[in-house]
Parts: C-alpha cells; sequence; structure tokens
C-alpha cells in the first residue's frame, strides 16, 4: 500500500537523499516534485532533480520549478559553500541530460492539482524554505481539506540554528512563509535540527555509496565528498554530516522510529530582530506532562531512535 507524495525541495545534497529514500521506498508513490530558491536557486534546483530522476530512471515523475525568491526580499545567493555552485557537490555536470525539462505549471499550481487528484491521501515532504507551500494556500485556502499530511524538515526548538544563532535554513530563507505553514489548519510534522543533527552519516558509509551497484547510490557518495568537508571544517569537526532532509523522509513514512514527538504550538518570528526565522516550539507541556496541547496541531520530532544512516544506504543500493 502506497501514499501519494508531492516533494517540495532545494536539491541540495541532502535533498537528493531524501529523493533516493522516496525513489526506493516501497510506502511512497512520487506523484511530482517541485523547486524552490534555498540551497541554489530553483530553475538549478529543477535541473538537478530532473538529472537525478534520470539517472535513477525515473523520468516519469514530473518536476516543477517554483518560486525563485521568498515572500517579502531577494533569493539569498544559495548556500555555495554546503553544497557546492551546483547545489549537488559539483556533480550537476557528470549526470545524464534529462529527455524532457520541468512543466509548464509551477509548483504551487502543481501541488494544488495533485490534491485534487489525490484528495485526503496526498502526503506534503518539504525540504527546503516553504515558499510553494504559503502560495498554494494563499491561491487555494481549501488546500487543507485535501491534504492528509505534511512533513517539514525545518526549525530548531531547543537547539542553536545552523544560518544564525536561533534559525534553521529553510526558515530563516522564508520566514513569512513558514508562519503560514505552521499555521494553517493541517497536520504537520516538524523535522528540526533537535532531531536531524543526531542522524549522521560518515565516511565510512560514504565509501560504500560509492561503491554502491547502484549509479544513484553512488552519485549520493560522490557528492556527500563536498557535504562532508563542510561538517568536517564548520560543524562536527569530524569527517560525517546530518541527515537532515531524508531523515524527514523516512519520519513522514513511518519507515524510522520517533522517540518524541509531542505535538505543540508553534509559531515563526517574523520580526527584523535577531531572532527573525525562529521557530518558537512552546514546548512548557515537558514540564507538566510530557504530552500534545490541546488543539495544537504541529507535532515536533526532538528525538528518533539512532542509526538512520545505515537503513538509508540500505534505500540508496536499492534506488
Ligand atoms: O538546515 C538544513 C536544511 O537546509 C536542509 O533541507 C538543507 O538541504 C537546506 O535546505
Ligand atoms: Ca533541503
Amino acid at each position: 500500500m502506497t501514499v501519494p507524495v508531492y516533494l517540495d525541495c532545494d536539491t541540495g545534497v541532502d535533498d537528493a537523499l531524501a529523493l533516493g529514500h522516496l525513489l526506493a521506498s516501497p510506502r511512497a508513490d512520487l506523484v511530482g516534485i517541485g523547486t524552490v530558491h534555498g540551497n541554489t536557486d530553483a530553475a538549478g534546483a529543477a535541473e538537478n532533480t530532473l538529472r537525478l530522476l534520470t539517472l535513477a530512471g525515473r523520468s516519469d515523475v514530473p518536476v516543477a520549478v517554483g518560486a525563485a525568491s521568498p515572500l517579502v526580499g531577494d533569493f539569498a545567493g544559495g548556500a555555495v559553500a554546503v553544497h557546492g555552485t551546483d547545489g549537488i557537490g559539483g556533480l550537476r555536470g557528470s549526470l545524464p541530460r534529462p529527455a524532457c525539462g520541468p512543466v509548464m505549471e509551477d509548483a504551487a499550481d502543481m501541488l494544488l492539482r495533485l490534491s485534487h487528484r489525490h484528495p485526503r491521501e496526498l502526503q506534503i515532504l518539504a525540504v527546503g524554505p516553504l515558499t510553494n507551500l504559503a502560495l498554494a494556500l494563499q491561491r487555494d485556502p481549501s488546500l487543507v481539506t485535501r491534504v492528509a499530511g505534511v512533513t517539514v524538515m525545518g526549525g530548531a526548538a531547543l537547539v542553536p540554528g545552523n544560518a544564525t544563532a536561533v534559525a534553521e535554513a529553510n526558515i530563516v530563507h522564508d520566514p513569512e512563509a513558514a508562519q503560514i505553514t505552521v499555521t494553517a489548519s493541517w497536520p504537520l510534522t516538524l523535522v528540526p535540527l533537535d532531531a536531524t543533527m543526531q542522524q549522521t552519516l560518515d565516511e565510512s558509509r560514504r565509501l560504500r555509496l560509492c561503491a554502491s551497484g547502484s549509479a544513484f547510490a553512488r552519485a549520493c557518495g560522490q557528492m556527500l565528498d563536498t557535504y562532508l568537508d563542510f561538517y568536517e571544517r564548520v560543524v562536527l569537526g569530524r569527517r560525517a554530516a546530518a541527515l537532515h532532509d531524508p531523515l524527514a523522509a523516512a519520519v513522514m513514512l513511518g519507515e524510522h522510529r520517533t522517540v518524541t514527538a509531542p505535538r505543540v504550538p508553534v509559531e515563526v518570528d517574523c520580526t527584523r530582530g535577531p531572532c527573525r526565522g525562529q521557530t518558537v516550539c512552546d514546548l512548557r507541556s515537558q514540564r507538566r506532562v510530557r504530552g500534545d496541547v490541546e488543539g495544537a496541531t504541529v507535532r515536533v520530532v526532538q528525538d528518533t531512535a539512532p542509526g538512520y544512516a545505515d537503513l538509508l544506504v540500505e534505500m540508496l543500493d536499492r534506488v
């Protein structure tokens, strides 16, 4: 039994890993992909995604180019130090050219169309800035009635940010869109840095990917070289890197166990001060009872079971 999944991404190295997890999963029917500004420009993310789909033999999956800039302000220029100048560790040029380009509709219109095609079954996995989701909600607020669930890689609840002292990259690249998304009346699971920084992939697993029988897995192993360089140099001081986006895919599909994930009120700071883009998660319920807050719609994943990297390597071997 599969679920229809719409992926919204800024392909990016770890976005590519999330794509691989979705393609390998027996639980996911990937019915469409929208790209957004973030790790690279939205058009470049679409080119990366189309080439990766071609490599995987999945050119049947439609790709739509989404928002080139946030609701307020301009495209931040990409995360070149983390994901390389092309967004995927310099690998774009060595991936196969796609037979077809992106579809004509933009990502928000693709999402709305898919919500009518898969009413009350569609799952949204958003692993980039949330501009496309906010645009879709603005164009048709009834979207929330046709979506089974939304899973977002983004935010930082009780840990520091990675883009600023308090803000995580996907959220701070469009705080207004994030606020619209997390306060909409649909069931939303937030997979923040609290959870994703606990799940890392090291050099030994990267080398296993480079030696895989799957061309897609080998490409992931190669693009992870740049990604691990950055994390070793700037973040962890050891040769490993966080599996932000693929962990969100696994959580959405129920293929990796969450340990602590209370449903609590969440707001995004949209002021112009030092806390812009902070996800303010009201976890005071943990002082009373470790449980859900009545009426809250956002499940905040704080801890997951260890060892997701080994599952991911297995999944990528199958693509
Ligand atoms: O902060 C990590 C997130 O920002 C990931 O989705 C990564 O791909 C970037 O988009
Ligand atoms: Ca991403």
